[in-house]
């Protein structure tokens, strides 16, 4: 069968989906219908949606949940997570109550600074390279003066231009690299727009513009953020729990294949916060790995101390987001989501979503050293499969309630669920 499609993009909605169901179907009444399922009965909300991208067919709902009782720099956070792994909510509210009660979370950011670069080949001297950058710098500054004219008022811009030469890394490339400060908003179209700019103003014969587009490598737009307590306060066992809880961070720092895991635990706080806000979670992951692998070796993004009888975790982490522009603008549930946390500024958000990677990480390292990462991630999990089996919702009680005592598993599950169904 041939699947190729020419044109697809200038059908109606209705006629995309009609080709799918066809092409790619047995029952294409049924795909019809799950996909219409997920239609928004308000049309003009479902307008939206489809005009965010091309091709939308229907929307892929991802459960919208919320962790209350952060105190983040003393003041206190009930923060939007968009997630569909079952434990993430419930990890971040524990772990938000357990610090609530030992002082909260402290979080600062230490600097907001974005990069672009123009890429080009250039097959002369860099001396002669140099001086003609020096002749153009300030027409390439002023050639974006109305693109950043609006930034500069609110304080950001363009901080920093130079020319740098990569040739040793590849025969004639160059680039100019710019520094970005974005203020509330992401800035990625702000940034490219001033990088095209730039690009257009600086070619000429000898120059070969490759492309000119910001970078998610953003080490210098880097927030911190910390808890700590005495050991007593960590509980009964508080010593042994702190030193195998750092020992946890210390073999993530040694060894990679724990890092990418420690990591994506704490990717897994983050990245709900960051969609829940209409943020770009895949620039935030791209950089935060980057980040985690710039001392040569793929690292923790988190670390801990034990001095003089007390406990500090703490995460650095660069983050690139916005509270104005993009979709935090257009998308209903990211503006409710930045007015649940109390219209922050981009710093603040930066501060609330370290924490929420932070206390994720938390989570996570203090079940894996206690009772092991099953048991409550199963509980969590009970629920889809018994969603899976179709079990009705008093079965599902009846089941839940059983499994209150005892250890989940799917086949248990499944065992249990049939001797309900024979009985
Ligand atoms: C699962 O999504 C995340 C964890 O694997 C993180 C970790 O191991 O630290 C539990």
């Amino acid at each position: 069968m041939i699947k190729t499609i020419i044109g697809f993009s200038k059908f109606t909605k209705q006629e995309k989906i009609n080709w799918i169901a066809n092409t790619f179907f047995t029952n294409e009444k049924d795909a019809v219908a799950v996909l219409k399922k997920y239609w928004n009965s308000d049309q003009d909300l479902q307008q939206l949606h489809d005009e965010f991208i091309e091709n939308t067919i229907s929307n892929f709902y991802v459960p919208y949940g919320v962790a209350p009782n952060f105190i983040i720099n003393d003041n206190e956070y009930a923060i939007p997570m968009a997630v569909e792994e079952s434990s993430v909510v419930a990890a971040a509210s524990l772990v938000a109550k357990f610090w609530s009660s030992r002082g909260g979370f402290k979080s600062e950011v230490i600097s907001t600074t974005k990069i672009g670069q123009v890429h080009f080949m250039y097959d002369g001297t860099f001396t002669q390279l140099e001086t003609y950058f020096e002749d153009v710098k300030s027409s390439l500054l002023e050639v974006t003066g109305p693109i950043t004219k609006n930034m500069r008022k609110r304080g950001g811009g363009i901080l920093n231009m130079e020319l740098r030469n990569k040739s040793d890394k590849l025969k004639n490339y160059y680039q100019i690299h710019v520094a970005f400060e974005t203020k509330d908003s992401m800035g990625a179209n702000f940034i490219n727009s001033c990088l095209e700019a730039i690009a257009n103003k600086f070619k000429k014969e000898g120059i070969e513009i490759v492309m000119s587009i910001l970078s998610n490598y953003i080490p210098d737009c880097l927030v911190r953020a910390e808890v700590k307590c005495s050991i007593e306060e960590l509980g009964e066992n508080g010593i042994e729990f702190a030193q195998k809880f750092q020992q946890a961070v210390q073999i993530a720092n040694v060894e990679p294949h724990r890092a990418v895991t420690h990591n994506k635990g704490i990717m897994n706080g983050i990245d709900a916060v960051v969609l829940a806000t209409g943020n770009d979670f895949r620039a935030v992951e791209a950089g935060a790995h980057a980040y985690a692998a710039k001392d040569g070796q793929y690292k923790s993004l988190t670390n801990c101390a034990i001095e003089d009888g007390v406990f500090r975790f703490w995460i650095e982490i660069p983050l690139a987001l916005g509270t104005v522009g993009g979709l935090t603008a257009i998308h209903p549930l990211a503006k409710l989501s930045l007015e649940l946390l109390q219209k922050p500024s981009a710093r603040e958000l930066m501060q609330v979503v370290a924490v929420a990677g932070l206390a994720q990480n938390f989570a996570a390292l203090r079940a894996l050293v206690t009772t092991g990462i099953q048991e409550g991630h199963m509980k969590m999990h009970l629920q889809n499969i018994l969603n899976q089996l179709g079990a009705s919702e008093s079965e599902k009680q009846q089941l839940t309630e059983y499994f209150k005592k005892r250890p989940v598993s799917h086949s248990a599950v499944v065992e249990e669920f049939n001797k309900m169904q024979e009985s």
